[in-house]
């Protein structure tokens, strides 16, 4: 694609952090008030990555939440070449403080690159110290805004749906401030595959995140080893659609067979080259 071609996408969001601090009920928070309320049906298609919208300055933002277990599936993309992360949330218990998994996520983002926003979780405790974590943190460098370091941090309760909309907000003023996200929508599309499993019923189904590019119903494609004609293509809200923009993930239906978490996928001109670079792949 050409240089004029690149237009501002999503930021793509890992959540991270030590155990039980609340990293899947603050995904689960999130989706629920942003996806699931919105849904005619109410019921929300588990897909592992998810996209919401938030409004930053009058403007209507989004963000694409990897919605797997952050720390291995950030880890494992990144062993295998991948990186679907643009900026990470650090989520730290306010009654637990920094512990050993927190360090080694910070740790993880660090050596990626990736900007991170902190979470500070569980502030409706009554033994809730936010500010200690603030202080732990900046021991490792993670310094907060007001104490005139530049990483964001917001206090929340993911339990009781405190803050969200701050937490959403610091991500997407984060990406801002630090990151050019920019693809180019008008080529065959890329990306890397979040999660794929064999479903009774459709077969071989997987989530992949559109990196560049746009990925349409009919394309021809490969991911690792699978290849196929993509038949259908879901979002998280169980609805069709018929493409999927950079930094939107999206169930594929259509594909060979199943691949891995942390395969690329890339859109071919036809189904018979699809299948002979799957199968040079296999050998
Ligand atoms: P692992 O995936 O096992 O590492 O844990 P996790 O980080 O995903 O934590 P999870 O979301 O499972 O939350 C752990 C426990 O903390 C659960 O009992 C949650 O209900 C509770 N919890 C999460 N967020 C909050 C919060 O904001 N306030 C309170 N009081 N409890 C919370
Ligand atoms: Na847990
Ligand atoms: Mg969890």
């Amino acid at each position: 694609g050409d240089e004029e071609d690149l237009q501002p996408r999503p930021p793509v969001v890992s959540v991270m952090g030590h155990v039980d601090h609340g990293k899947t009920k603050l995904l689960d928070a999130i989706r629920g008030e942003n996806v699931a309320a919105r849904e005619a049906g109410g019921i929300t298609q588990h897909i592992g990555a998810y996209q919401v919208s938030t409004e930053v300055d009058g403007e209507e933002r989004k963000i694409t939440f990897i919605d797997t277990p952050g720390h291995e599936a950030f880890t494992a993309m990144r062993a295998r070449g991948a990186q679907l992360t643009d900026i990470a949330v650090l989520v730290v218990a306010a009654d637990d403080g920094v512990m050993p998994q927190t360090i080694e996520a910070l740790n993880h983002a660090k050596a990626a690159g990736v900007p991170i926003v902190v979470a500070v979780n569980k502030i409706d405790l009554p033994d809730a110290d936010p500010a200690k974590v603030r202080g732990q943190l900046t021991e490792y460098g993670l310094v907060p805004e007001e104490y005139g370091g530049d990483t964001m941090f917001v206090d929340i309760s993911a339990k009781a749906r405190l803050n969200l909309d701050d937490l959403l907000e610091a991500i997407v003023l984060t990406a801002d401030a630090t990151l050019d996200l920019r693809a180019n929508p008008n080529q065959a599309a890329q990306g890397v595959t979040v999660e794929a499993h064999l479903d009774k019923g459709r077969g071989p189904v997987a989530t992949v995140l559109v990196q560049r590019g746009t990925l349409k119903v009919g394309d021809s494609i490969v991911v690792g080893p699978a290849y196929g004609r993509v038949r259908a293509m879901l979002d998280e809200h169980g609805q069709q659609v018929d493409k999927a923009l950079p930094s939107r993930p999206v169930l594929v239906l259509g594909l060979s067979s199943v691949p891995r978490a942390g395969d690329n996928f890339l859109v071919v001109p036809d189904d018979r080259v699809a299948r002979q670079i799957a199968e040079k792949r296999e050998a």
